[in-house]
């Protein structure tokens, strides 16, 4: 029996094995649970019995499946790397030239000299046990080598025979699609130049039937917000000695990437995360994960009051004064004002691509106003849509050639197209355009949009597919600015949550989740966003009685209950409230602020089962003592009577009280009266008792919910 020598590295009870033979590649052995001090003993274990049956119709050795599965591995799936040189298919060869390890981290230089090709790969864990995946590819040769794909690839065991991920649509954002794992490549392509409206956010892969709190799950997330690849991917002779294929890459149009002679391509990182407490269990590592990255805001997240949905374009400084105050007296830190502010931008169809002042309607200037906001103790912020352009732009009529666009143009959206950013010209144009403004005007954050996809995104230069160039240097814009005013903070929209990824969200500080403020939508699109984002940077606000995408109305109180789990903010034209609103409003406010460190730090937790159109939902304070949750009735009940509903993720063994609030007004309820233990003199609790058995909770009517506030005692 050939021995393989093992390598395991580890964090956080997450590990990842490798056997590493002489001649050969790596195999990965087993990436998921840990087994702290055995780890290394299981280790070699794995690597002694790594090598599969050899089968009849099949090759003549066993089929060990590399760290960069190949056809010469035996691997008949999708390959790591897809390569051409001079119009020939590359099949590299390759071996270890060299390779590093420590206890978290660990990475191979493969190559083939023969095909002049340099495939680097690295593991590294962090702290939280998330797994960061990078590759790059070096081309040793003489010649142009073509890249057409870079993945990496994880296998994940048989048992895991059911995929999770999201889709969605404009203003109905991350949708969950579970379909079992089949004999298929199941490639999720985003070809749209941005995440998308429908990105699969994180895929995960588990047990069938894993839920929030339960089941073995394995996830993947491309750190990225250009085209991208998710796979999952399963033949009928496996992987080696495991099930499937999880991972992927950035989807590269044809000749996108084509590699001068010592050039190199660094694919996106791909994060991995594995749990054995469901999908809260891989949110918990995700957001300690971004919690920790360097963009991460340091200061509370302020009350934001942003204009879009209460005065779209019609923009007036006495009414945007007006408003503004009114937004300090109930509470707000920070007034944004959105798109409508710029050259000729009175509607959509115009104005794109001219950041100056349009002083038709602002004819002192935006200082005024933003002057009037700090004045009024707020911050001031802007919106723009730096990679777009409106053909009725003067920048499109003296720069016809910044067009990243086929020539002629191809369709419109929304009346625009893509300014190419790869141009230095048009890259320095914005970043003097907008640092100037941020300077001038004393702009402390950046609501930065991109409201089109990028189909046929052809640099005019070269005749070349341009996403990826675009979003290298998106990031670099963001980068550069950041760095010239270390104390903006930048909001990534894209027609609401069309860029949420980890590329993006360590340059920026928040994410714009929907443009939909329906609230019984956002419970859903907050949920499922909350899966990979940590809710403190989850753009949530509060809309009008009738909500303007979808035309439903909805009570105030479950309104504000749903906009107060996130980074809180109100869109809206709150001057035309009543008091009552008004009061609702400004004890909201105070809620929000009262709750913001333990949104900034809490443990998201969501309660699986509730078979009757409710939601729970809840933080929890990283040392148990105390969590709020939501209880939300989304639908009508067929069911009479009130089930109990689990807390989850309390302390077992310690005492809680229990309260149950309705700041913001009273819910309206199905039943003549609540529960008994409601309002009976103050109980306490076994954190065992609620996390895993339940209260019986109030039956409320469809768009309606209440607080639980609880604590330990
Ligand atoms: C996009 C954004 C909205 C708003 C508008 C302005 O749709 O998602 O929030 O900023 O653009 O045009």
């Amino acid at each position: 029996m050939p021995t393989n020598a093992a390598l395991t590295i580890s964090a956080a009870g997450s590990s990842l094995s490798f056997s590493v033979s002489d001649g050969s590649l790596p195999v990965i052995t087993n990436w998921g649970r840990g087994f702290g001090e055995n780890d290394a003993g299981i280790a070699e274990q794995l690597a002694a019995t790594d090598a599969p049956a050899i089968m009849h119709s099949s090759f003549d050795a066993p089929r060990r499946i590399s760290i960069a599965p190949s056809q010469y591995d035996g691997w008949s799936g999708t390959p790591a790397v897809e390569l051409a040189r001079e119009g020939r298919a590359v099949y590299p060869r390759l071996s270890v030239a060299s390779s590093f390890a420590d206890a978290s981290t660990a990475g191979f230089v493969l190559e083939d000299e023969k095909a002049q090709v340099r495939l680097q790969l690295a593991y590294s864990f962090d702290a939280a046990g998330v797994l960061s995946a990078a590759a790059e590819v070096t081309n040793l040769g003489e010649t142009l080598l073509t890249v057409s794909s870079v993945r990496v690839l994880l296998p994940l065991p048989g048992t895991a025979d059911e995929i999770l991920d999201l889709t969605g649509r404009w203003s109905g954002e991350r949708q969950p699609q579970r379909t079992p794992v089949a004999d298929a490549a199941r490639h999720r392509t985003a070809r749209r130049g941005r995440t998308g409206h429908d990105s699969p956010l994180l895929t995960m892969v588990g047990r069938t039937g894993f839920g929030f709190r339960t089941g073995e799950v394995w996830g993947a997330h491309i750190a990225w917000s250009g085209n991208s690849d998710y796979l999952v991917e399963r033949y009928s002779e496996g992987v080696g000695v495991l099930g499937s294929m999880l991972g992927g890459g950035e989807h590269l149009e044809p000749a996108e990437v084509e590699l001068e002679p010592g050039a190199s391509y660094t694919a996106p990182v791909v994060m991995f995360v594995w749990s054995d407490e469901g999908i809260d269990g891989l949110s918990a590592r995700l957001h300690a994960k971004v919690r920790a990255s360097t963009g991460y805001p340091t200061t509370e997240r302020p009350l934001v009051l942003n204009t879009w949905e209460a005065v779209y374009f019609d923009h007036d400084l006495d009414r945007l004064l007006a408003l503004a105050e009114v937004a300090r007296d109930v509470g707000v830190e920070r007034f944004v004002l959105d798109d409508g502010w710029f050259l000729r931008r009175r509607d959509d169809q115009a104005g794109l691509g001219d950041w100056s002042v349009d002083t038709s309607v602002w004819p002192d200037g935006l200082l005024p106003l933003a002057e009037g906001v700090r004045k009024l103790g707020m911050e001031f912020g802007l919106w723009f849509e730096p990679e777009m352009l409106n053909l009725n732009s003067d920048l499109v009529r003296s720069h016809p050639d910044w067009l990243l666009a086929a020539d002629p143009v191809g369709p419109s959206w929304r009346f625009q197209y893509l300014l190419n950013l790869a141009h230095p010209d048009a890259w320095a144009y914005l970043l003097e355009e907008i640092s100037a403004l941020v300077a001038e005007i004393g702009i402390a954050f950046i609501k930065w949009d991109h409201n089109r996809d990028l189909h046929e995104a052809v640099d005019r230069r070269t005749g070349k597919a341009g996403v990826r160039a675009q979003t290298l240097a998106t990031y670099a814009l963001i980068d550069e600015l950041r760095r010239r005013h270390p104390r903006l903070e930048i909001e990534s929209c894209a027609s609401g949550g069309a860029r949420v990824d980890l590329g993006i969200l360590p340059r920026t500080q928040r994410i714009w989740a929907s443009d939909t403020n329906d609230a019984i939508e956002r419970q859903r699109i907050q949920r499922w966003t909350g899966v990979l984002v940590p809710p403190e940077l989850v753009g949530s606000h509060v809309g009008p009685k009738r909500a303007h995408t979808t035309g439903r109305e909805l009570d105030l109180p479950f309104r504000l209950t749903t906009a107060l789990f996130g980074h809180s903010g109100i869109e809206w034209d709150i001057s035309g409230c009543t008091d009552d609103e008004r009061a609702a409003l400004t004890e909201w406010a105070r809620t929000y602020k009262e709750y913001r460190s333990l949104i900034g730090i809490g443990r998201t937790v969501r309660a699986d089962g509730l078979r009757h159109g409710s939601m729970l939902h809840g933080l929890v304070a990283p040392d148990g003592g105390r969590a709020l949750y939501a209880w939300a009735q989304l639908d009508t009940s067929p069911v009479a009577t009130s089930e109990r509903v689990v807390l989850p993720g309390l302390t077992a063994g310690r005492p809680y009280s229990v309260v149950l609030s309705e700041p913001f007004g009273k819910a309206s309820r199905r039943s003549i009266a609540d529960p008994a233990w409601i309002s009976s003199a103050p109980t306490t609790f076994d954190g065992a008792m609620l996390s895993t058995i339940g209260l019986p909770l109030p039956v409320l009517n469809p768009g309606q919910a209440v607080l639980l506030e609880v604590a330990a005692v």
